[in-house]
């Protein structure tokens, strides 16, 4: 047994004094230190620094870890351009990414406080180094293809994938199924995929209405996905709706990625089905597709996590770097309130997203731990998730399985 207190403890969503965290590979107890020493006087008692703040570890729900080759070849500034560069480049940046390289992309989430991530899975190259990485793991195993003539190899190549990341519960991997997105996936395999996600309750992931050229294409089969889809498909119109494309998903909560073009109505939707957004800033920032107004998100209680998404659209796999990128982009409302939905967004939602006992500092739940030290002493509690966001660069302990490994 191992016993854990810092200033400042995450419960709850709530900064609490005077806690302790008793913990083996699970948490056993949260509780007034007094109490949690008393029951448990033999526990190897483990320190932090004044001013240290003890959270759930953070969670990641979206990053492209086969990209992690990307610094200046992909194209930036708008969508299209975007995609075109990752189709020339796309075989040298994987080629590029060894085992190592995806390892080390693990290990500045892990430095940022990051104890599990969702990593979308093109290809499954980035497998292995997601069973040698200590985090927790959903290995969404990806979707692609829009050609109706290619659609049976590319359903049994993905369950391969499928198959061999559902072997690896030992090392914390779970095998999920990611969708590419409604303009490059058939909705036979959306069909036949969704059916599978369903025989195994696996978590499902989607991008979603990323850019405008996506919504355009999708509505009215013109704009510049039409040459794209021309040149390289041979495809003249989209092959799904928006709406049947999300109606498809009804009744399975499924984490849909970016939403940024998504209207008012479409929100709702995705709220009342249960589903969730994986929000993305700098990633959309970087292939100009806009900003996702969270605040319509919060309006229809449409819960969301903020994400990295992979290097292919971004500088860093820093979940810190992203959170203070999300609070310097929606300035439209209360930055305290947007500070505490920030950590919100990472740890309790992103758990409840992924369907783990994870993002909560709660009897019975992971005991995956990260403890920030704020610079100075706080003289506003109330503004810890603020300060927290601001100035943290790396976590000063991390704990996954109630091991430490910062
Ligand atoms: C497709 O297979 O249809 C596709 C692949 C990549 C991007 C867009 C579409
Ligand atoms: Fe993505």
């Amino acid at each position: 047994m191992k016993i854990i207190q810092a200033d400042y403890t995450y419960i709850d969503g709530q900064f609490k004094k005077g806690y302790a965290v008793a913990f083996e590979k699970k948490i056993v107890l949260v509780a007034p230190i007094d109490e949690i020493v008393q029951k448990y006087s033999k526990a190897e008692h483990i320190e932090t620094k004044p001013n240290s703040v003890l959270y759930p570890g953070f969670i990641n729900t979206h990053v492209h870890l086969e990209f992690s080759a990307n610094k200046t070849t992909l194209n930036y500034g708008s969508f299209l351009p975007w995609l075109y560069s990752v189709i020339e480049n796309r075989e040298t940046l994987v080629n590029s990414c060894d085992t190592q390289m995806a390892l080390g992309a693990c290990n500045e989430m892990l430095e940022s406080g990051v104890t599990t991530f969702g990593a979308i899975s093109s290809l499954g190259l980035d497998l292995q180094a997601c069973i040698q990485a200590p985090q927790r793991v959903v290995f969404f195993n990806e979707l692609i293809g829009s050609n109706p003539q290619s659609v049976d190899a590319l359903y049994q190549d993905f369950l391969q994938r499928f198959k061999a990341s559902s072997q690896h519960q030992d090392n914390l991997v779970s095998a999920g199924i990611a969708i590419h997105s409604p303009y490059s996936l058939h909705p036979i395999v959306l069909k036949k995929a969704l059916l599978l996600a369903k025989e195994y309750k696996s978590v499902v992931s989607a991008h979603l209405l990323e850019s405008p050229a996506e919504r355009e294409w999708l509505e009215s089969s013109t704009g510049e996905f039409k040459e794209f889809f021309e040149k390289f498909f041979n495809q003249r119109s989209a092959i799904t709706t928006i709406d049947a494309f999300i109606s498809a998903f009804d009744g399975y909560p499924t984490h849909f990625t970016h939403c940024v073009q998504a209207n008012d109505k479409e929100l709702k939707k995705l709220s009342v089905q249960g589903h969730s957004v994986a929000h993305c800033p700098r990633s959309n920032r970087l292939l100009g597709c806009g900003r996702l107004a969270i605040e319509k998100l919060i309006e229809n209680k449409l819960s969301f996590s903020v994400a990295t998404d992979g290097l292919s659209s971004n500088t860093s796999l820093s979940l810190f770097d992203e959170l203070r990128s999300a609070l310097m982009l929606h300035h439209l409302g209360d930055i305290h309130v947007l500070a505490n939905l920030l950590i919100d967004s990472v740890t309790i939602t992103a758990g409840e997203i992924l369907g783990l006992d994870i993002g909560q500092i709660k009897e019975g739940y992971e005991a995956d731990l990260a403890v920030i030290t704020l610079p100075e002493k706080p003289t506003q509690e109330e503004d810890i998730a603020l300060w927290t966001i601001l100035h943290t660069q790396k976590v000063n302990q991390l704990y996954i399985q109630g091991e430490q490994h910062v």
